[in-house]
């Protein structure tokens, strides 16, 4: 950790502060698809269809099935990860990691990693120890799993699309936390 991220807290969203959170959840989400992150949408998304995302996921806060990081610096909320405790019976011990996603005016100042080592920290408490993703083949996100010490299952190619339609492959991911 390097002296820019002290700057930054990493706070644990409920569902009232989710909903209050929503204009600037907004504002990430659509920065990240105007630059090109496969995160979801297409770029004819419009700014409802961002916030109806985000209600949904307070309302997947509010149920317990999803924990919500946000990042706020000087600037505000600039940062979000999501925990997704998967509710199968035969995997308690399994937790997704979705929707990590930084602003691009605040990138490259260790927020995508503070999120993510917040969000494993979450998962060790919640006796989660078997962690998955999945990511863009060629996005910046896959240099930082690797880093953080994920291990590449593999690319599925045309897994989804950009957000301009070109055919995107999804790199998966686990982590073994025991
Ligand atoms: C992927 C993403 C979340 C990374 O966020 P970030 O805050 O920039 O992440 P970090 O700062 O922790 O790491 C990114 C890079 O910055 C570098 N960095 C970290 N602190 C730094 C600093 N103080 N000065 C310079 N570089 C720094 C890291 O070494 C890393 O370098 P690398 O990409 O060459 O490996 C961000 O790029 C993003 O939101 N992308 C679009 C959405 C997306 O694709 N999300 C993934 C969906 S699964």
């Amino acid at each position: 950790m390097n002296a820019t991220t002290l700057t930054v807290a990493i706070e644990t969203l409920d569902a009232e502060a989710t909903e209050a959170a929503i204009p600037a959840l907004t504002d990430i989400l659509r920065d990240c698809v105007a630059n090109g992150a496969s995160v979801g949408f297409m770029d004819w998304n419009t700014s409802a269809d961002y916030e109806r995302f985000w209600r949904d996921a307070a309302a997947s806060v509010a149920s317990g099935q999803v924990i919500l990081l946000a990042a706020r610096n000087d600037d505000g909320i600039v940062g979000t990860a999501q925990l997704h405790l998967i509710g199968k019976p035969n995997q308690p011990h399994r937790a997704e990691i979705a929707k990590v996603l930084v602003h691009s005016r605040a990138r490259r100042q260790g927020i995508g990693e503070a999120l993510m080592q917040r969000a494993e920290a979450i998962a060790r408490e919640k006796g989660r120890d078997l962690l998955v993703l999945d990511t863009d083949e060629h996005g910046a996100a896959r240099r930082l799993y690797n880093r953080l010490g994920w291990t590449e299952a593999g690319t599925i190619p045309r897994f989804a699309l950009m957000p301009g339609g070109a055919d995107c492959g999804s790199t998966f991911f686990y982590k073994d936390l025991r």
